[in-house]
């Protein structure tokens, strides 16, 4: 298949463009486009035979629900049934933005979509590009994340092109994906509301809103064999196919161990790198030492996780060791992405 690739000015939006990009989805086919979370590959999500084509494309059982994103605030009524008024309060606070809630679904929602479940996922997303195709094709939208299954999701339309090329009919390049971690997903059909992926929408930002909530426990007890709820999580995640291991401890004695490991390794002839920040990249004895961003900065860090996991496997790093970083705000997000990356390799000192 041939895949049309068109820039989009996010701030200058070019109307014809987002017509070109509807049509492709009301005629059954695929288009990854920008949202502010990550690349989304989209397609109507009342189509059975476009969303097959979704699984097909990237690679990704079909039993693992897709996410609908939708336009406006009223579409929910349409897809969901049992709006509870806290998901109300939700949806004022955060919508459009990186928030998905999960919602029993209305008969017009297939089991196609929500892999046999009686939940729907929904969206709506603040990215100007993603809502005006939404809009446009008045058409609810089922994306997953633009990346072949096993790889980080993406972040920039080039690592959509590398994974997505000649498997969809548009890929619109709309620039960065501003926060670069998907979002949030909560569970609003449960008594108390439960966060089953953390995202840049944080568990204290709901909870200012909506009182009690919880972490899947799933999430919160990484070890545990507690069966997730979001099937998603039961995949086997984006693992770099360099060896990663991540170190938690006190600065000076985390940066010796990794030296020390780093040395050994490069003395063995292996290929290794150290996944760094503004503050300690200078006190590496390393090779290859990958600057991620400030370690004060959490959304910077955030929005180069995906990219710089992608740049391991470019350079074909063997392996690969990085400190652990701060859990605040969205940083709980970015270390559950990176201790799933990781396989759960984590080292504690002290
Ligand atoms: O930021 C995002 O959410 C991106 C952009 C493109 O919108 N999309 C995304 O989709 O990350 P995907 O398919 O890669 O992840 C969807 C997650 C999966 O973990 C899936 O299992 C979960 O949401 N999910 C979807 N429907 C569900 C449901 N009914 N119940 C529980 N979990 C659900
Ligand atoms: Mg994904």
């Amino acid at each position: 298949m041939d895949t049309e690739i068109i820039e989009i000015d996010i701030l200058n939006i070019d109307q014809n463009k987002i017509k070109k990009a509807a049509e492709i989805i009301i005629n059954g086919g695929l288009v990854a486009f920008p949202t502010e979370t990550v690349y989304g590959i989209g397609a109507n999500a009342l189509d059975y035979h476009a969303v097959q084509e979704i699984y097909k494309a990237k690679g990704r059982p079909s039993d693992n629900p897709l996410i609908v994103h939708i336009a406006s605030n009223e579409d929910v009524y349409k897809y969901a049934v049992n709006v509870s008024r806290k998901a109300i309060l939700l949806m004022e606070a955060f919508w459009p933005g990186p928030l998905t809630m999960i919602f029993d679904k209305s008969d017009r929602i297939s089991a196609f979509i929500t892999g046999g479940l009686d939940t729907v996922a929904l969206r709506l997303p603040s990215n100007e590009i993603a809502r005006r195709i939404i809009e446009e094709s008045k058409l609810p939208i089922a994306a997953p994340s633009a990346n072949r299954s096993g790889r980080p999701s993406p972040t920039r339309a080039k690592h959509v092109i590398e994974d997505l090329a000649g498997r969809v009919e548009m890929i619109i390049d709309g620039g960065k994906a501003t926060i670069g971690l998907e979002s949030t997903v909560i569970d609003m059909t449960s008594k108390i509301p439960t966060i089953l992926r953390p995202g840049s929408i944080t568990l204290e930002m709901i909870q200012a809103v909506i009182g009690e909530t919880m972490m899947d426990p799933a999430f919160a007890m990484v070890e545990a064999k507690v069966t997730p709820k979001s099937p998603g999580m039961k995949y086997k995640h984006y693992a770099p196919k360099g060896h990663l291991t991540i170190v938690e401890g006190e600065e000076k004695q985390a940066i010796d161990w990794i030296n020390e490991r780093v040395g050994q390794l490069e003395s063995e002839g292996h290929l290794v790198a150290v996944i760094a920040t503004d503050e300690d990249a200078n006190q590496y004895r390393c090779k290859t030492v990958t600057i991620i961003g400030s370690r004060v900065n959490h959304a910077e860090i955030a929005g180069n996780l995906f990219k710089v996991l992608r740049l391991m496997d470019e350079n074909h790093l063997e392996y690969i060791f990085s400190r652990g970083f701060s859990e605040e705000d969205i940083g709980k997000a970015t270390m559950n992405r990176l201790l799933k990356a990781a396989g759960n390799q984590r080292v504690s000192l002290g």
